[in-house]
């Protein structure tokens, strides 16, 4: 059954959700599901904006063909190649050979990577700044490198004013009905997988993401709707989730307040994370999360580390270094690019702890604007009262350095 909805009276979404497919790119879990979206231009030469996954196939085709509903597709636009949009462009090709293709001269090189055949079809190679009429429908291209690879573009229709943004301002989490952001509580119930998708995806590519805002910061009076590849399209309050972006491509922290991840093998290093946590809680800072590194998927670990202006890590020492899963943790933060917080540390060990020393070494090597506060909290093995005074003092040094912290993009 075709289940499509309008975008605007000419555009239609074609899309799909994906409830089966359990890890994104085969390593981040998606237990709320993910949209493809792709998008009809139902104008006098009748134009797709990108395709989906392969797993949704089916679905996009029977969309594309109620809505064209006998027509024929003349043109297939490629902002992004990457699979989860282009993997069904021969299915495309199969069922409409004579589209014509547009794209960036990358898109059409990484096409042919992939073993399509673009070089069947017309081509039409664009560049930055380059229109093209579809009849009512004038469209511009704007190049967007690293967001997410290296062909991608976006698409500006200065007729409706739609931005198709590529992966720019998508997310994780199936759309199930809804398509536009206003139709959910997106702060509620969107945000936090919408931070989970761009920090792990495209968190390392920060000063990429600010050249393409500063970009639709100079066309922006002609941007009236954001139709994203995932997730849902925005026709309100465009600059409250272009402000989320900014704080993310710029690693501002979004909220003051303090993520602990603890490392603990026999329940006594959680224990320490737990003290800690009440401590600051009842000094007045209660917006405080407190996650296992080993029960916690590291992409949401990412998600709020990009959240919250500082980040508690608490591991035991193992095989004479940090807990494994925490050095994962450290690593995803070091190639996501992270910087811009303080952090505080509480280490465990029962002999040669060694935990904290490799983890302040590892923070003041590899990211960039932190601090560490000196109020370290050590364990032999577990936390004894008599340590209670080094809890306090740290859980007071963290509500001390919040009022150096901004959350202020400028
Ligand atoms: Fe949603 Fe970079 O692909």
């Amino acid at each position: 059954m075709y289940y499509v909805r309008k975008v605007t009276d000419d555009i239609w979404w074609v899309g799909a959700n994906d409830h089966r497919t359990h890890l994104f790119e085969n390593i981040h879990p998606i237990p709320l599901g993910v949209s493809y979206n792709s998008y009809l231009l139902m104008d006098e030469h009748p134009a797709l904006f990108d395709t989906t996954d392969w797993s949704v196939c089916r679905q996009m085709i029977e969309n594309i063909e109620h809505v064209l509903d006998g027509r024929e597709l003349e043109y297939l636009v490629i902002n992004h190649l990457e699979p989860d949009h282009a993997a069904s462009l021969g299915e495309v090709l199969a069922y409409w050979p004579a589209v014509k293709l547009i794209s960036t001269k990358k898109g059409f090189m990484l096409a042919r990577q992939f073993g399509f055949a673009v070089d069947d079809q017309e081509c039409i190679t664009v560049k930055e700044g380059d229109t093209f009429s579809f009849g009512k429908h004038e469209v511009t291209f704007v190049e967007a490198p690293m967001v997410h690879w290296p062909e991608t573009m976006v698409t500006l229709d200065l007729t409706d004013g739609v931005l198709y943004s590529a992966d720019a301002f998508g997310s994780f989490m199936a759309n199930d009905g809804k398509l536009f952001a206003d139709e959910v509580n997106y702060e509620r119930d969107f945000l936090d997988e919408a931070r989970r998708y761009l920090t792990n995806i495209v968190g390392k590519y920060g000063t990429h993401i600010q050249l393409l805002l500063g970009k639709a910061a100079k066309v922006l009076d002609k941007i009236k709707i954001i139709a994203p590849l995932h997730g849902l399209v925005w026709r309100k309050d465009l600059m409250w989730f272009i402000d989320k972006y900014d704080h993310w491509s710029k690693y501002v922290p979004e909220e003051k307040g303090v993520l602990i991840v603890y490392a603990s093998m026999y329940g006594n290093t959680e224990s320490a994370a737990q003290a800690l946590a009440g401590k600051i809680v009842e000094k007045g800072m209660t917006n405080v999360k407190v996650c296992d590194v080993s029960n916690t998927h590291v992409s949401y670990l990412i998600s709020d580390a990009f959240k919250y202006s500082h980040i508690v890590l608490a591991s035991v020492t193992y095989n004479l270094n940090i807990y494994p899963v925490m050095h994962d943790f450290l690593d995803e933060m070091r190639l996501l690019n992270l910087q811009n917080r303080t952090f505080a540390i509480m280490e465990n060990g029962s002999w040669a702890c060694k935990s904290g020393d490799l983890m302040q070494k590892f923070i003041e090597t590899n990211l960039k604007n932190t601090t560490v506060l000196n109020e370290r909290v050590s364990m032999a093995s577990a936390l004894t009262p008599e340590k209670e005074g080094e809890l306090d003092t740290m859980a007071q040094a963290i509500i001390d350095s919040m009022a150096e912290v901004s959350t202020e993009t400028k």
